[in-house]
């Protein structure tokens, strides 16, 4: 086998991918393409750019497989019209910017890496707070449709009525909206650390649903959610940043404010099992070392294990749009 170093130099160069997709969207290409196909011109126009600049940008994500391009015009492809676009509701570019952030805290990862300890874990509130008030709004658009999936699968609004959702470290709502969306009688309760509420009560207004919603504010390792009150409760995005010890102890205590035969749904980055294979839920790992305490990405044995011990049974899968399968399990 006669070994290339392709691959090594892609890896080295994979900063430029990176910073040629946020400056896309930061100069609204994707969404000027949405009024149909543009020249360079058209295009440096559009984006208030220098066509120079654009023709190098466009090119650049002609041959990342972002835009089409026919002689001399630029088209979104399907993926970038549905996930980069403005205002549609799996826009993805909030969380793009996000990611800038994100990077800048790789910089000494040999650093953190040698330590093992993140500079400003965010599981601690008084670094997390902030964090996440920004953060929430930025990944509704991964969140959304994993929280439409969920809803779908347990029948909102068509076998499943009147529900009451539990939706802990709710963010934006984006797994409990879908619920109450679907079903005009379901309820919920959201959640979350005082200022990230804020947010919550925002998109719930947004959506028409802030009538339905109840807040409960304060850290999740401290509040008592009840027992036997909800139909079904949903972890979105917080195990996590949590680390194996507290996401036991979460699920216990969610396991146990659902009522018998209530649905617990899931939404993570998950590796497989050896973790050697699942590209972004390993990388998504290294940024728990980066940003979290005892963070970590959790296979799914790991949860089988651990949602059996708090009690429940039936736990299955379910495909969604987002980067793993949802989990679901009965208490
Ligand atoms: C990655 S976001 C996920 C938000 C939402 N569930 C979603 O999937 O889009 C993690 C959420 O957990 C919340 N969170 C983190 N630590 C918390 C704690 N100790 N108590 C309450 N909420 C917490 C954050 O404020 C944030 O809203």
């Amino acid at each position: 086998m006669s070994l290339a170093p392709d691959r090594i130099m892609e890896l080295g160069w994979a900063f430029v991918p990176h910073r040629a997709l946020l400056a896309a969207v930061n100069l609204g290409l994707f969404s000027a393409l949405d009024q149909g196909p543009a020249t360079v011109d058209e295009l440096a126009a559009a984006c208030a750019a220098s066509p120079r600049g654009i023709r190098a940008l466009a090119n650049a994500l002609t041959a990342l497989g972002l835009l089409q391009k026919t002689a001399e015009t630029y088209q979104n492809t399907p993926e970038t019209a549905l996930f980069l676009v403005r205002d549609r509701p799996a826009y993805l570019g909030g969380m793009l910017e996000h990611t800038a952030a994100l990077a800048d805290r790789f910089r000494d990862l040999a650093a953190i890496v040698r330590s093992g300890e993140a500079p400003e874990a965010v599981d601690q509130p008084e670094h997390g707070e902030a964090f996440f008030q920004e953060l929430v709004p930025a990944i509704f658009g991964m969140s959304y449709p994993q929280g439409t999936a969920a809803a779908v699968a347990l029948g909102a609004g068509d076998s499943l009525r009147g529900a009451r959702v539990l939706d802990v470290a709710a963010g934006s709502g984006a797994f409990s909206l879908p619920f109450l969306q679907r079903d005009p009688t379901a309820t919920a309760v959201a959640v979350d650390l005082p200022h990230v509420l804020e947010v919550t009560r925002e998109f719930a207004t947004r959506f028409g649903c802030a009538d339905r919603y109840q807040y409960l504010a304060g850290s999740i390792r401290e509040l008592d959610f009840g027992v036997a009150e909800f139909d079904v409760a949903v972890l979105g995005h917080i195990c996590h940043s949590e680390g194996a010890l507290w996401t036991q102890r979460l699920l216990a205590k969610v396991v146990r404010a659902l009522k018998p035969g209530g649905t617990l749904v899931i939404g993570e980055m998950v590796p497989d099992d050896q973790r050697r294979e699942a590209v972004f839920p390993l990388l998504f790992a290294l940024n728990m070392l980066v940003h979290t305490s005892d963070g970590d990405c959790f296979t799914l044995r790991e949860y089988q294990e651990w949602l059996t011990a708090a009690g429940c049974s039936a736990i299955r899968t379910v495909a969604n749009p987002g980067p793993s399968p949802l989990i679901l399990a009965t208490r």
